[in-house]
Parts: structure tokens; C-alpha cells; sequence
């Protein structure tokens, strides 16, 4: 929970944290039009009691009108604890339905636009129903980048922050019955590797999200090439994730500090390294937060493209829009919700 916004320092801020990430986005006079708008954004959401979160990829200026900014789970948690009356919540769809789902009739959930999500897109439901129906006995995972449909017929929600943990829970809660984890083929990989779990009991589906598939070994390469000395914290859904992950594990990684981390974990191990300088290999809004927060640190994006468009498509005008207006407003169907609940208490659970 954040108090009192620094409007005065939005200028500098933007520009010093965040000005190679949207080269030209923070001219001073645009920066003016977005502390009138964010001044507004604030009134908006004192007057309609709303609580206002942003997923740490999101725009700087969502980022310090928001309350909470945080990964998929923090953001879960926070609105479990927080949400009365509104949550406006600036991220994908996927994520707001995950609150509508959790708060359920307590609060409306509203967000500034409608983005979607490449690897929510990958699912296939009729694949999935095909594969359960050949296995009857199966036990579900799916990340949280699943719509509410999939969550709805899952036993196990995970995030990047806890799918080993789910994982290792599910494999002993139900011994010897096999595991179907969706959507995300590199984080299931991930998960697999931290876990003890039989590579055998294990279907990973194949999808993959498009801003993380490409940061592959050349990235890495790359990355290690300009800053040797940097440790590396890297999302598990990067398409080098498990090679880098064998690597470190056998010691042959150039790079002596490799992590695998959601988006918040990476600002704790910022945190508590004794490291000076990072390479950071996710989405470029992550960069900000790490920036701000940690100020005496250096930190290196891996590539200047990894960009969600979907994730920016939501605005600080959207959202001033969507709270004068009350759109756009997140539905999730009442017998979904309630056939998701369970497994999505599972992921604000286990860690
Ligand atoms: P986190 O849960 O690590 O924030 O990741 C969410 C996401 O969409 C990654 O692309
Ligand atoms: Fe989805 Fe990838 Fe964007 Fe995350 S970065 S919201 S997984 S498309």
C-alpha cells in the first residue's frame, strides 16, 4: 500500500527510470497532461471508493496512481484482502477476471480497456476436454494466464511465483495420477526442473507467451556479452529459461548468478543481492519499478523489444475514462466463478 504521489517528480522520474524504455514518450509537455490527468485519476477514485492496482509491466504513471503494483499473485492477494466496494485493475483480462472471481459479488471490478493475453489465446478448451477425457484420473494445472473457462475446469491455479511449489503439492497430494500443465511450456519446464516431480507424470501443453518466447539464447548471449559482470534475473516463461536453468544447475552458465523469478521476486532479490548490477530478462515495464525502488543498483533490460503490446494498451486517460464512466466492466459467469474458486484458493495458498 502506497501513500502520497509525488506528482512534481513525475517528470524526472519517467526520464530517469523509464526514458530508454519509451524512447520520446516523457516530453515535458506530455508529462503536463499526464499530472492533470492523474490528479483527476486520484479524485475519480477517492469519490467512488475504488481501489486502483497495476501489474508491474504497466506504464509508470499507472504505476504510481495505483495502491499496489505488483506480480499476478500480489496483485491476487492484495484485492483478496483489500477489495469492498471497486477495484479498477490496470493489466490483462485474464488478471481482472481473476480478481472478479475472487472478490466475487463484494466488489465491481472494472479495467481501462480490454487487453488479451498470447499465451491465454494459445489455449485450446476442446484440446483439453479431448486429453481429459482420455484421461479421466488427470490432475490440471494451469498458470494464471488462462481465462475463466480453463481455470473453471482446472484442480490447481499456479503463478511464476509458486508453480513449483504447486506442482510438488499436486504430484504428492494425488500419487501416481498424471498432470496436465497449461498453458506456458517453458514455466511448466521450470516448475519441473525446481520440483522433484517425475518428468513422466507430466504433460506440458505448448503454448508460449510471444514477448518472452523470443528472448532466447541469442538474447542471452547478447546480454552477457555487454554486461559479464551482472547477475541474471530471469522470467521462467523466456523461451531460454530451461536451457539457462540446465545450464546454471551443471554449472556451465557463463553467468555465476542466474535467478528465476516472477516479476516480484525480482525486486526482492534486488533487494538482497549484494550484486551492483542486473541484466533483466522480462517484460520493459518491470525495468521502472526496479529502477525507482532500487535506485543505487544498475539494471539492464535483456532486449529493448520485449514489449507487451497488450499490457500497454491501457492508459491513464482509459482509466480516468473508465472511472468516470464506470467501463470496462469485468463479468465472469456466476457458476464459473464458483467452479474456479477452489482451485484458485489453492494458488493464494500454496507456497
Ligand atoms: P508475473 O506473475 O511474474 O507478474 O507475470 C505475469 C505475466 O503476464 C508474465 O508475462
Ligand atoms: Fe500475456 Fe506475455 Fe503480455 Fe504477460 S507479457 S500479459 S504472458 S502476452
Amino acid at each position: 500500500m502506497r501513500n502520497g504521489i509525488r506528482f512534481e517528480s513525475w517528470y524526472e522520474d519517467f526520464n530517469r527510470f523509464a526514458g530508454d524504455l519509451y524512447e520520446g514518450r516523457y516530453t515535458s509537455d506530455y508529462v503536463k497532461d499526464l499530472v492533470e490527468l492523474g490528479k483527476e485519476v486520484r479524485t475519480l477514485a477517492d469519490e467512488k471508493g475504488s481501489l486502483i492496482v497495476a501489474h508491474n509491466y504497466q506504464y509508470p504513471e499507472l504505476q504510481e496512481v495505483a495502491q499496489a503494483v505488483g506480480d499476478s499473485l500480489g496483485l491476487s492477494q492484495y484485492v483478496a484482502q483489500q477489495a469492498d466496494k471497486r477495484v479498477d485493475f490496470c493489466g490483462v483480462w485474464f488478471m481482472g477476471e481473476t480478481a472478479k472471481t475472487i472478490v466475487g459479488d463484494r466488489a465491481k471490478v472494472y479495467m481501462p480497456d480490454k487487453p488479451g493475453c498470447s499465451l491465454v489465446a494459445s489455449i485450446d478448451r476442446e484440446r483439453i476436454k479431448g486429453w481429459l477425457a482420455r484421461n479421466p484420473e488427470a490432475v490440471v494445472i494451469s498458470y494464471v494466464n488462462t481465462d475463466a473457462r480453463t481455470k473453471a475446469i482446472s484442480d490447481y491455479i499456479c503463478t511464476s511465483r509458486n508453480a513449483a511449489q504447486v506442482l510438488q503439492h499436486a504430484a504428492d497430494t494425488h500419487p501416481g495420477r498424471r498432470i496436465l500443465f497449461l498453458p506456458d511450456k517453458y514455466l511448466g519446464s521450470v516448475a519441473l526442473a525446481q520440483s522433484t516431480v517425475d518428468r513422466d507424470r507430466v504433460d506440458l501443453y505448448d503454448g508460449a507467451c510471444h514477448v518472452h518466447a523470443k528472448i532466447g539464447e541469442h538474447a542471452l548471449e547478447e546480454s552477457f556479452d555487454r554486461h559479464p559482470d551482472a547477475e541474471l534475473l530471469l522470467h521462467p516463461e523466456c523461451g531460454c529459461s530451461t536451457s539457462c536453468l540446465a545450464k546454471t544447475t551443471n554449472g556451465s552458465s557463463p553467468y555465476r548468478n542466474a535467478y528465476f523469478l516472477s516479476t516480484e521476486q525480482m525486486l526482492r532479490r534486488a533487494r538482497s543481492s549484494a550484486a551492483p548490477e542486473f541484466v533483466v530478462g522480462t517484460e520493459a515495464g518491470m525495468l521502472y519499478r526496479l529502477r525507482k525502488l532500487v535506485p543505487e543498483k544498475t539494471f539492464h533490460p535483456i532486449s529493448h523489444d520485449a514489449m507487451c503490446e497488450y499490457m500497454k494498451m491501457n492508459t491513464l486517460e482509459k482509466l480516468r475514462d473508465s472511472l468516470k464512466h464506470d467501463r470496462v466492466e469485468v463479468t465472469v459467469e456466476p457458476h464459473v466463478r464458483e467452479e474456479a474458486q477452489a482451485a484458485i484458493q489453492r494458488m493464494l495458498t500454496i507456497q
